[in-house]
């Protein structure tokens, strides 16, 4: 485990989770939700600190967090882009919008962005296919996309955190 990031990670949101699901093994998959949750991803320290407090062992937690997608072991950025490539988004060219999307923000699935201002992700379907091809940002749905739009997409939220930051 990483020693370097246990003296960054702020605990008490650990400990409450711990406290408020108790220290059952069959508590696992709650308890990752949570840390999850709260953290936007799986700290180290807070899976060590779970180890040492509950019933929970590390093959075990470790296990489950690594058999679902949808938990992650490193920091998202400030906004999360979900690329749906679902069957309805596949056939309407989701893999021209991630194409673009990987071009735009110079990184690949599952990466964020050096100024930590996005990460991409690739995701089943979103739930709304006869918008495909569709992203998400945060909460946003983007449908009928064009690359280009992608792209422009991209651009306008960068505008306004420099507008933000300045
Ligand atoms: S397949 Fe993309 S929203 Fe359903």
């Amino acid at each position: 485990m990483n020693t370097l990031e246990s003296s960054s990670v702020d605990l008490a949101p650990a400990k409450a989770i711990v406290a408020r699901h108790g220290g059952g093994r069959d508590a696992c998959i709650r308890i990752l939700q949570n840390l999850q949750a709260a953290y936007g991803y799986l700290p180290d320290a807070a899976l060590r600190y779970v180890v040492e407090n509950t019933e929970i062992s590390e093959g075990q937690i470790y296990g489950v967090a690594t058999f679902y997608d949808q938990f992650r072991f490193t920091p998202v950025g400030k906004h999360m882009i979900r690329v749906c490539h679902g069957t309805a988004c596949h056939v309407n060219g989701a893999g021209k919008i991630s194409g673009a999307l990987e071009d735009e923000l110079g990184i690949g699935n599952h990466e964020t962005t050096k100024d930590n201002l996005f990460t991409l992700e690739t995701v089943a379907c979103l739930g709304c296919c006869s918008l495909a091809p569709v992203k998400m940002i945060d909460d946003t749905v983007y449908g009928r996309l064009t690359p280009e739009q992608a792209r422009k997409i991209i651009k306008d939220y960068r505008n306004n955190a420099a507008t933000k930051s300045s």
